[in-house]
């Protein structure tokens, strides 16, 4: 609390900034809601297409919508030909979320309806993101190793198209369920730092390709979406179950992070995380090779228990902790585990831009404006006076 009694440099925690009718966050229970419907259901009865088309259309799609919605998404996978010519231009060694973050204007520069602000334009402007986003995606990861992008499958589903396209070769059906799931898992999270920036530039009346823009740029942070390849980092660098305990313990007494673990809202297990530790103990008996899943299990139990010791309090894992070895699996590479957090998050982003810019929830869009307090340089009501440069010592 400032001298004012304002609260200042909290992030904003528990600070309301709008009302939403897309998710809910129950960080007590460890609930998770995407438009009223709990996702321990949607991963088991839905796929990430009519997750997708909950999220922007506030209801489960009919069996003719979905059908319609999935052959969009299947007509709008293919990318403009000038994305693959300005990947070609790029440095190799371009992080794959600045190269899905410069594609996204060009994105826009082809879209017929760009500055049509009418509310279906915007929802097939969402779809078209949400179908090219992973062909942009996989397409990056085969120019910067020297080969040529592999154009999506009309015969696969959004999930397995995008790990065909990644590696070329067709996933085996479980797998594909698999990162489905994952996409599921990914989709939504409420007001969240990439969000409120998506939000808060279409507050501006950006159009929506702006705001997805700056909402990649805000998932890219290692404490927010950059946090999975973190985590996948450390499980390399510790490499074995044997030296989990003592790793653990000296990052944590010398004041550092274990990434992957505690939650800004969350104050017991994410219900994500949950699941995901499923998926990778699936994952390590399909792949014959349990040491990531048992690694990772033994990265939570040491770092549970010398939290306690240190803080006396709980911490659990978030969404990142087991998708980083979910997607090793997978043979994703690390630096494309938060690229492929953003081609699952981009609906969440969508249906929060399109509420923003049509105050679905509030009644009436706002500028959002909020206020600082200088703690500057001051002289007085009338500033400092003028110092030309002759005139100054330092
Ligand atoms: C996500 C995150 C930013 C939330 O942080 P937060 O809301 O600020 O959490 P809190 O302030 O309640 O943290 C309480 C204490 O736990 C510590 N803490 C939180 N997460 C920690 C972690 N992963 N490793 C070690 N200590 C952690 C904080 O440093 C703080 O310590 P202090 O009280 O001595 O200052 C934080 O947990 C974090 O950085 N996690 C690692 C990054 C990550 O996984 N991000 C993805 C989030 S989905």
């Amino acid at each position: 609390m400032s001298e004012t009694g304002e609260t200042k440099n909290i992030g904003l925690r528990g600070v309301k900034v709008a009302d939403t009718r897309i998710s809910d966050v129950d960080g007590e229970k460890g609930n998770l809601i995407y438009r009223g419907l709990n996702i321990c259901d949607l991963v088991v009865h839905s796929t990430f297409e009519e997750v997708s088309f909950l999220l922007l259309h506030d209801h489960l799609p009919k069996a003719e919508e979905l059908k319609r919605f999935q052959s969009e998404l299947i007509s709008e996978r293919e990318v403009p030909e000038t994305i693959y010519g300005f990947m070609r231009m790029m440095p190799k060694s371009a992080h794959p979320m600045d190269v899905l973050e410069a594609a996204v204007p060009i994105l826009a520069a082809y879209d017929p309806q760009l500055h049509d602000e009418s509310r279906n334009a915007n929802f097939k402007k969402a779809t078209r993101l949400i179908a090219k986003l992973p062909s942009i995606v996989a397409a990056w990861d085969r120019i910067r190793k020297g080969s040529e992008p592999v154009r999506p499958s009309p015969e696969l589903t959004h999930a397995g198209n995008f790990l065909y396209m990644l590696s070329g070769s067709l996933p085996d059906r479980a797998t594909a369920r698999d990162f489905d799931i994952c996409l599921i898992l990914h989709a939504e999270h409420s007001f969240n730092a990439s969000t409120f920036a998506g939000r808060e530039v279409a507050s501006t009346h950006a159009h929506l390709y702006a705001s997805i823009v700056a909402a990649i740029g805000a998932l890219s942070g290692e404490i927010h979406g950059g946090a999975n390849s973190e985590v996948m980092k450390m499980l390399l660098e510790i490499g074995e179950v044997n030296r989990a305990k003592s790793w653990v313990s000296e990052k944590l007494q010398k004041g550092g992070k274990v990434m992957g673990m505690g939650h800004a809202v969350y104050h017991t297990e994410d219900p994500r995380a949950s699941i995901l530790r499923g998926i990778c103990s699936r994952l390590a008996d399909h792949t014959g090779d349990r040491k990531w899943f048992e690694l990772t299990k033994a990265i939570e139990a040491s770092t549970r228990e010398e939290f306690r010791k240190l803080k006396g309090k709980e911490i659990y894992p978030n969404v990142d902790f087991y998708s980083a070895s979910v997607y090793h699996m997978m043979g994703i590479p690390t630096d494309l585990f938060t690229p492929v957090f953003a081609i699952s998050r981009i609906s969440g982003w969508a249906a929060h831009i399109i509420e923003e810019k049509f105050a679905e929830a509030q009644p009436k869009p706002e500028l959002y404006r909020p206020d600082a307090d200088y703690v500057g340089t001051y002289c007085g009501p009338e500033a400092c006076p003028y110092i030309p440069i002759e005139e100054r010592s330092k």
